[in-house]
């Protein structure tokens, strides 16, 4: 029911189990909620877009973990250890990779409206690349790399204009989007020039995003394949050709049925679509193969991550809906008020007893749009059991906030067995240590 993975499964006692640690010890130890990530599936991700990497195009790439999914030092460490890039999107974002010695020249940074302090940050940092996406950024990092005497690395983001199915509210490259220079209005070619006027900005050229939480390889196909296009009339009309191709990420992931189980090989293979879509494109218009940059975020922490929470109050509204409520909610999980998201759940401490009832999960915030989700097929839950929801590694703990001052749960690593915090707990000091008294209220 839940994704196979070798290491996410039902033990003897009938319990969940994740890297060979049991849900419900965990529970115990740590207390709910709980983000818990398997450290074993996390590497595995990132090893095999940087393997395939290395295989299919001679290493002439860079994988960069895409770490808005999810935030936090120990993940930037695993990232330092397989030898991948990152992809920063704020000034917080890339201290906390500084803050976990991660090495500059492997750091991108995007934003569709980077602030002046970010692009100071980057360029002291030393930043490899800054992905551009807007003449005033242009402006900005000319004055600042000119007070450093610096050169830095850009591309430039445009919107190849490829519509992908999925949530209106992750895609990224339709002709109404806050991202990217449009190919078709010629913004893309106007800014190119722009950008090849700084003596201060080396342009080595493209990025393209369409989207997350994509599962249609023809998609990703089609914005490489219109992205070499446009290479091609760059060097054609400016003379100007790009030695770098940034392909972005958005590959979809397994949430609940009907979503594709791809499976850790499976992501291997929309990479070599990507990279034989480069090859041809390169030898059909004549231009160099670029060093390709690859960003999946979704897909290297999604299905490593699981969410466990106790069961609370349960309150059945006869004809209409069962809720049964637990220890968390959008302040943990926003996705199903954000995007009406689905998810998978199980009892963890039941894990082996069959479903028999369709409930819907509520969290303990105060508004009634505050679910994990509904239609969750469950055996039937009592006060005190444990729920484990699935493929909760991105875009949960990143996207978490102190909603009705809630704290945020903290988060472990599992590896052999063994899980350490990675996301130290909140303390209800940690709530107030912000707040500021003027000195007539007190
Ligand atoms: N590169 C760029 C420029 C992006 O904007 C994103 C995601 C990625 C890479 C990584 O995409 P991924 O491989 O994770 O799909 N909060 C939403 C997702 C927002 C995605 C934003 N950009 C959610 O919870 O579904």
């Amino acid at each position: 029911m839940f994704n196979t993975r070798d290491t996410l499964k039902i033990n003897a006692k009938g319990h969940l189990e994740i890297g060979g640690a049991d849900c419900v010890d965990l529970a115990a130890e740590f207390g709910t909620p709980l983000y818990v990530f398997d450290e074993a599936y996390i590497r595995q991700m990132m090893r095999i877009y940087r393997d395939t990497i290395a295989e299919e195009y001679d290493g002439n790439g860079l994988v960069l973990y895409a770490s808005k999914a999810f935030s936090c030092t120990a993940v930037y460490a695993i990232a330092r250890q397989e030898n991948i890039g990152v992809d920063v999107v704020s000034g917080g974002e890339l201290y906390t990779a500084m803050r976990a010695g991660f090495p500059a020249e492997k750091i991108t940074m995007h934003g569709n409206n980077k602030l002046p302090h970010e692009i100071a940050e980057a360029l002291d940092c030393g930043v490899g690349m800054i992905v551009v996406d807007a003449y005033s950024e242009v402006d900005l990092i000319e004055a600042e790399a000119e007070k450093r005497g610096i050169v830095q690395n850009v591309l430039i983001r445009i919107n190849p204009g490829v519509e992908a199915h999925t949530h209106a509210y992750v895609q990224t490259a339709t002709p109404d989007s806050k991202f990217g220079f449009s190919v078709a209005s010629g913004a893309a070619e106007a800014i190119t020039k722009y950008a090849l006027s700084k003596p201060h900005l080396r342009l080595r050229g493209y990025h393209c995003h369409i989207g997350s939480q994509i599962f249609e390889k023809q998609s990703f196909v089609l914005a490489v394949e219109k992205n070499l296009a446009f290479m091609a009339e760059m060097k054609k009309n400016l003379g100007f050709e790009a030695d770098s191709l940034n392909m972005g990420g958005g590959f979809g992931i397994w949430y609940a049925e009907g979503d594709a189980k791809i499976g850790v090989a499976g992501y291997a293979d929309y990479l070599r679509a990507l990279l034989s879509t480069v090859r041809e494109g390169c030898k059909k218009y004549g231009l160099r193969l670029p060093f390709v940059y690859l960003e999946p975020g979704r897909s290297i922490v999604g299905e490593a991550g699981i969410t466990l929470y106790t069961v609370g109050a349960i309150r059945e509204i006869p004809g209409i809906r069962k809720y049964v409520a637990v220890d968390g909610g959008m302040f943990d999980n926003p996705r199903y008020a954000l995007y009406q998201s689905r998810y998978t759940a199980i009892l963890a401490n039941r894990a082996a007893e069959e479903p028999s009832e369709l409930v819907s999960i509520a969290g303990k915030c105060c508004e009634s749009g505050d679910l994990i989700g509904v239609d969750f097929n469950l055996p039937k839950a009592a006060t005190g059991d444990i729920l484990a929801v699935f493929s909760t590694g991105a875009y949960n703990y990143s996207m978490a906030s102190n909603y009705n001052r809630n704290l945020i749960p903290p988060a472990v690593l599992v590896n052999g067995g063994k899980a350490e915090y990675i996301v130290m707990p909140q303390t209800y000091e940690d709530l107030v240590r912000n707040d500021a008294v003027p000195e007539r209220l007190k």
